[in-house]
């Protein structure tokens, strides 16, 4: 396990604790979320953390692959999916799974092998530490006109605060790696990778962006 993985295994029981900070920017995410999924479409999440999105959105769609690297994230997410499978409220169609984006087991195959017709990443793009790689994977991902929806922390008009005191807590192992992204370099970045971006918004305002970009 990488050391990123590592630190997001160690904080996850936590994480999963924590109360949602913003209820109406969470729901209004869902909602736009919503809009652009299908009852017939197959969804890959990366970075999915303990799976509480999934489980909302799972039901509007037929398959539903929600991943993460981190080993504890994704072990509190199967305790989830199994007290719902308990309720019979589980989506026969949601599944968890250990893995980054370029793990091989999260390319769709047999008759979803032309792509995902969505790739979802919430809270997610600026953690990563390849970011340009990622949109390449992701575009590989979808099928032709696929959608590519995010929401992303953006902390660049703040950098000055925030780079330093990240810096420090990364030292002292109470931060991940964090890249520092702008609206705009977010979105020069989702475009550079052949995307069509087709609605944006900010929920929770005033550093979260959300994209919802098309496979050109
Ligand atoms: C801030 S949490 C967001 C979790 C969830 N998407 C949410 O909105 O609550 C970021 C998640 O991304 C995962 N993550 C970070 N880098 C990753 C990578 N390269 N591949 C897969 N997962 C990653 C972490 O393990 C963590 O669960």
């Amino acid at each position: 396990m990488t050391q990123n993985a590592q630190f997001w295994t160690r904080i996850s029981r936590k994480y999963a604790a924590d109360p949602i900070k913003d209820e109406a920017a969470y729901e209004k995410t869902l909602a736009r979320t919503i809009e652009h999924l299908g009852p017939d479409d197959a969804v890959l999440e990366l970075g999915c953390g303990t799976g509480t999105t999934a489980m909302r959105l799972a039901d509007n769609v037929r398959s539903y692959l929600a991943t993460d690297f981190a080993g504890g994230m994704i072990e509190i997410a199967e305790e989830r999916l199994a007290d719902a499978r308990g309720q019979g409220t589980a989506h026969e169609g949601l599944g968890f799974l250990v893995a980054d984006a370029f793990d091989e087991r999260v390319v769709p195959a047999g008759d979803r092998a032309a792509g995902y017709d969505a790739v979802l990443a919430y809270n997610f793009l600026h953690l990563v530490e390849e970011p340009d790689e990622l949109q390449a994977r992701v575009h590989a991902l979808l099928k032709p006109g696929g959608l590519y929806i995010s929401k992303t922390v953006c902390l660049k008009d703040r950098a000055w605060l925030f780079a330093p005191l990240i810096a420090i807590m990364q030292l002292i192992g109470k931060a991940p790696y964090v890249n520092m992204l702008s609206f705009r370099s977010l979105e020069e970045m989702i475009r550079k990778a052949d995307f069509e971006i087709i609605e944006t918004g900010n929920y929770p305002e005033p550093r979260s962006r959300f994209v919802v970009a098309r496979k050109l």
